[in-house]
């Protein structure tokens, strides 16, 4: 694509460099530019400035006036391929009954791997896609998959070769992570140590073998995996060369922050739980705290403490966790919304989490995250606002004028 967008009212999230992730006051820190022009080539950004230093160029032009123009999201945590809705599982949550009980009782994560063994690869394509569209609408423009809900050798590399082709026809950019450590197969039961076993020793060599998948994620958590599994699982990412982001303190705190840290995570996602050593944990290291805060609207748990993580000098991305189960959305604009009213960040913090951070949380920041000369033009021009701050206070509505990729 060959374009130069003119009269932007204000051009937001423009950079230099992406050297560095943004921590503390940078973190708040958003560059922007009244009434701007930006020129895309070749599907990247070729050079922006403002109006009245507007190159005469033999371009298309297409008119931004009254609108803002800013890099497209990043979601740099999702559960995109799965097999059906658990909407039945939200009404039983209505009568009384709490997610990790539904999960006990056979539901949950094992619930959604039952049905996605059962489906072909094509037709978690065909959703998939479908669902990367809805979210590409909606502003996304860069996403990590995760897998998770096939559990056995077979399955998971079934949701990763999907995911593979994902990658090579979608025009956003993509990372896969290995999660078959989610929840333990009903297979396995009184056996997670086999379980650990298989995932560490037959199933990421073959994944790792075949270059299926980006990272290595587990879910550590009371009732699923514990600290030593999140060690063996940790351990076994590096042996393959394949760096953590892993689900942590969702509902409860014993130590897998501090673990995650010191083994050089690139991120801990979740942290709706936290105490104090789990700041001091993530202060001293240079792993990103990723919130999830679409999960806290629809499981009701509390929102990560996003104001501490940011004045305590720690990094934060925000992510959707899309997924059947805990977050059934991929509406990062209602994750903006959420973050300012709930998470108490300003629009910028925020958007610096949803954008900039969020690339570095799946190494994509040399391509996107940002308005930077060289980087991908995916981009979201917004309908006629004031300022930022529109998109998190029209919090139930769009405030999407169109999407470039
Ligand atoms: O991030 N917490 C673990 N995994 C997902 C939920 C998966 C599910 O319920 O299907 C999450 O919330
Ligand atoms: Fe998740």
């Amino acid at each position: 694509m060959n374009i130069i967008l003119k009269n932007i009212k204000q051009l937001i999230g423009i950079t230099e460099n992406s050297d560095t992730i943004k921590r503390g006051t940078a973190q708040g820190e958003v560059t922007k530019l009244d009434n701007a022009y930006l020129v895309i080539r070749n599907h990247r950004i070729e050079g922006f400035g403002p109006m009245s230093e507007c190159p005469e160029l033999n371009l298309d032009s297409h008119d931004c006036t009254g609108r803002l123009v800013l890099p497209t999201y990043v979601d740099s945590h999702t559960h995109m391929i799965f097999a059906e809705s658990r909407s039945g599982e939200m009404n039983q949550r209505l009568h009384g009954k709490t997610y990790q009980e539904i999960a006990e009782a056979g539901g949950g994560i094992l619930n959604s791997a039952a049905k996605l063994r059962a489906m072909s690869e094509q037709q978690l394509y065909d959703d998939a896609q479908e669902r990367i569209g809805n979210a590409i609408k909606q502003g996304t423009g860069a996403l990590e998959i995760k897998s998770g809900y096939g559990l056995t050798i077979e399955d998971e590399m079934k949701m990763l070769r999907v995911i593979r082709i994902l990658k090579q026809l979608s025009p956003t950019p993509i990372k896969a992570t290995f999660l078959g450590a989610h929840a333990l197969p009903a297979e396995f039961k009184n056996n997670k140590d086999v379980y650990i076993h298989l995932v560490c020793n037959e199933m990421l060599p073959r994944i790792a073998g075949e270059g299926l998948a980006d990272y290595i994620d587990i879910f550590c958590e009371t009732g699923y995996f514990s600290l030593d599994d999140l060690k063996h699982v940790i351990e076994a990412g590096d042996k393959h060369g394949l760096k953590a982001k892993v689900h942590v303190n969702q509902f409860s705190s014993f130590g897998a922050v501090k673990m995650a840290c010191e083994m050089g995570a690139l991120s801990v996602d979740h942290l709706e739980v936290m105490q104090d050593e789990d700041y001091t944990a993530l202060s001293s290291s240079s792993t990103i705290a990723t919130a999830l805060p679409l999960c806290s609207l629809f499981l009701d748990i509390p929102y990560t403490p996003a104001r501490q993580l940011i004045d305590k000098n720690i990094p934060l991305a925000i992510a959707s966790d899309f997924n059947p189960g805990s977050a059934p959305s991929s509406n990062l604009n209602l994750a903006f919304g959420l973050a300012c009213s709930q998470m108490k960040l300003t629009p910028e913090e925020a958007f610096n989490a949803l954008t900039y951070n969020a690339a570095f949380a799946m190494e994509v920041q040399d391509e996107v995250g940002s308005i930077q000369v060289g980087k991908k033009a995916n981009l979201i021009i917004t309908k006629p606002a004031h300022g930022l701050e529109d998109i998190p206070y029209w919090f139930g509505d769009s405030m999407i004028g169109s999407v470039v990729i």
